[in-house]
């Protein structure tokens, strides 16, 4: 038998943090929120935040970009530079190695830009099969747009039986490939096992051979400790409306190796990206700004700006390590409260709290939709993704350990209600 949910809560040194958070509600009742990994929640301070700025254009009008109404918050100018140190907290960077900018896909292909470079025999990308969509349409149409085949020059691994692809497989195929590859390009963490790769392995194997490496953070972010700048990772992308609770289509981010900190460094450019002293001298040629930040390029949306820097904060303050320390206790909490029904559900996610992060895979034997809509019914918020996956993530800011065995509870009802033989 599992621990006492209660007690758990009691003990938890981040329950504080779950009141700076709106939980959505029906009939008046908190719902049991564990779609983080989709879309994380609204803070509190994220309408403040959006007010301060819609009252400084309202008061100060264009002059905003140079001033602020208080000098706690930042001018719209500067406003890239507040988020720098969040960021380079969450992704273990130096601040100057990360900026916040567009979404997620489009930076892909800016990143494709500077770091796909293929030459002679080394044209190919190598990739996991069944990396999230987006990804896939973005390799596939950027190395068209080379004027190269994507079915000649895309490596994807596939995943062994259990669904998975193993650390050692990823490195054995650079290995194997390193002659041809120009470029190692994943995910952190996989969408849909909810699988962390050992991005340190991955990034050491492909420095070996002298080869490009870089990650789609999207479902890391905020998540799982990562350490891009000891890790060598020449450069990464992600999204702020999982885990980092910026909102829906959210700002994304950018995190550009330090060596890689130079004008020589190939990008497609914009003024936003120019040399921040210079810029509005509006003279010919890009003179990119130091850092990140030089890969900007276009006037940054402030709005969506202030929400990210107030979702980041929170983020910043609990601390990753904390964060993490929690979430794998709410994780392996989960995998507990599933175990009695091992008989209707497979989970997909790796058992190894190193390779998960706070999400779980369910893979429903027999009328998964159904389970799924009895949940949600109950309250009980996850996502759902065909053919018969389940995925819930207890997010360790604004879930409690009784919201994890409410999972039980909604489980037990279902699987008592209609035996799983009967169906
Ligand atoms: C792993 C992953 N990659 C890419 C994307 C696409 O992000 P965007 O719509 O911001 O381009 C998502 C969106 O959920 C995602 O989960």
């Amino acid at each position: 038998m599992y621990m006492n949910s209660q007690t758990l809560d009691l003990q938890d040194p981040l329950k504080r943090f779950r009141e700076r958070f709106h939980i959505p509600q029906r009939d008046g009742k908190d719902l049991t929120y564990l779609c983080g990994n989709s879309l994380g929640l609204q803070p509190k301070t994220a309408r403040e935040a959006l007010n301060h700025e819609l009252d400084t254009w309202q008061q100060l009008g264009v002059e905003g970009w140079f001033e602020s109404l208080h000098e706690t918050t930042p001018s719209w100018l500067s406003y890239h530079e507040r988020c720098q140190q969040p960021l380079a907290d969450i992704v273990g960077a130096r601040p100057a190695e990360v900026c916040p900018m567009n979404a997620l896909t489009v930076n892909l292909h800016l990143l494709l830009e500077s770091f796909y470079q293929p030459k002679f025999y080394k044209t190919k990308i190598l990739t996991i099969a069944g990396d999230f969509p987006s990804d896939q349409y973005a390799l596939e149409t950027h190395i068209r747009s080379r004027g190269l085949d994507p079915d000649q020059n895309l490596i994807e691994i596939q995943p062994g039986s259990d669904g998975l692809i193993a650390t050692a497989a990823i490195q054995q195929a650079i290995a194997q490939h390193a002659d041809q590859l120009a470029l190692v390009l994943m995910s952190g963490l996989n969408y849909y096992t909810g699988q962390v790769y050992d991005m340190q392995a991955i990034a050491q194997t492909a420095w070996e051979h002298g080869i490009y490496v870089g990650f789609d953070l999207a479902h890391a972010i905020g998540n799982v400790p990562l350490n891009l700048h000891e890790w060598n990772v020449d450069f990464a992308t992600w999204c702020s409306y999982k885990y980092l609770n910026g909102g829906p289509g959210a700002v994304s981010g950018v995190f550009v190796h330090e060596r890689h900190h130079t004008p020589k460094t190939p990008r497609l450019a914009g003024w936003w990206g120019y040399d921040e002293d210079r810029r509005f001298k509006m003279t010919k040629g890009f003179v990119p700004m130091a850092g990140a930040a030089g890969w900007q390029l276009s006037t940054p949306n402030i709005l969506a700006l202030s929400v990210h820097k107030a979702a980041i904060d929170i983020t910043a303050e609990a601390s990753m390590a904390a964060l993490r320390q929690k979430s794998e206790q709410l994780t392996a909490y989960l995998a507990q409260v599933l175990e009695p029904f091992a008989d209707h559900i497979r989970v997909l996610t790796p058992s190894h709290p190193t390779q998960r992060g706070c999400q779980l895979s369910l893979l429903v034997k027999n009328d998964g939709k159904a389970l799924f809509n009895f949940l949600t019914d109950a309250g009980i918020i996850g996502d759902w993704r065909e053919p018969d996956c389940i995925r819930l993530a207890p997010t360790p800011l604004y879930n409690t350990f009784r919201d994890v065995w409410q999972v039980g509870e909604g489980l037990d009802r279902f699987f008592s209600r209609r035996p799983f033989a009967a169906r």
